[in-house]
């Protein structure tokens, strides 16, 4: 791919672009796991990053200083994504502070553990309102500031294995993933014409601080690994490579997909 061999930091006697020179990007929930290394990466590609984070500034302060580390550029926002406001206001900064928006990045997302008969309807609006309500609004601010100059722009949700398979335990988690996958898919459609794409990236189990409980039982883990065809669980820049790629160039073409990053887990069978 064009970019990827001579980055912006690669080896070469002249300093070359990065694939994403030129670019302005949102990421939500950057200050940890996937989305802080998704912000880190379109960073070193070039574009200029706004770090959505929610909660404790360490984690966002972190990227930052990663992205500048990096020799990119980026700036810190606190925003929740279930509030209107605070997601109108978190677009508003990308447009006061780099003059446009062409990249969304919807990455904020929780899940809670209960059983179906146990959950709550907190936990319930909690789930599907960070994971689907969040994404569908902050998308619909950055469609809407798009029009205002006719530009052309690229979404990237980052879904789930989960936006297609069960997940005991996980009912609303399934839920908004498979929403936002529906999501995407309809907006593919209604968004297509005004030259904008988007598309989902579905993880599986990787390495970040939503598994930390997982983590922690060994016995567990292992038993997922013999789930995984590739045998270990992914690192946040499997994932970050692939948000990379859809919002480069070589990627105009494609919209109203989902790219699976797991391992194989989902293709995954075992009986014993
Ligand atoms: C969940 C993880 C889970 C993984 C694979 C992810 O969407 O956040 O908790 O381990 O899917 O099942």
């Amino acid at each position: 791919m064009a970019g990827y061999a001579l980055g912006k930091h690669g080896a070469g006697e002249k300093e070359s672009m990065g694939f994403l020179e030129g670019r302005v990007a949102v990421v939500t929930g950057a200050g940890s796991g996937i989305g802080q290394a998704i912000a880190v990466r379109l960073a070193k590609e070039g574009a200029k990053v706004v770090v959505d984070y929610i909660g404790s500034d360490e984690g966002a302060k972190e990227t930052l200083s990663s992205i500048h580390a990096a020799g990119g550029e980026g700036v810190i926002f606190q925003a929740d994504v279930t509030d209107l406001q605070q997601v109108q206001a978190l677009m508003d900064v990308a447009h006061s502070t780099y003059g446009k928006c062409d990249v969304l990045v919807n990455n904020a997302g929780l899940e809670i553990k209960a059983d179906f008969w146990d959950v709550t309807e907190e936990q319930y609006e909690k789930v599907l309102d960070v994971n689907l309500k969040g994404p569908f609004f902050l998308t619909q601010a950055f469609v809407r500031r798009l029009r205002e100059t006719d530009a052309k722009g690229r979404v990237i949700n980052i879904s789930s294995v989960h936006e297609d398979m069960a997940f005991p335990g996980f009912a609303s988690y399934c839920m908004s993933k498979g929403g936002m996958r529906m999501m995407m898919r309809d907006l593919a459609v209604e968004l297509g014409p005004l030259g904008i794409t988007i598309n989902n990236v579905a993880p599986g189990a990787i390495i970040t601080p939503i598994n930390a409980k997982l983590m922690s039982d060994e016995s567990k883990t292992a038993q997922l690994r013999r789930n995984i065809p590739l045998g270990v669980m992914g690192h946040v820049d499997d994932v970050s490579g692939v948000v990379a790629f859809l919002a480069s160039d070589e990627a105009a073409y494609i919209t109203g997909s989902t790219f699976t990053v797991d391992g194989g887990l989902s293709r995954s069978y075992h009986e014993q």
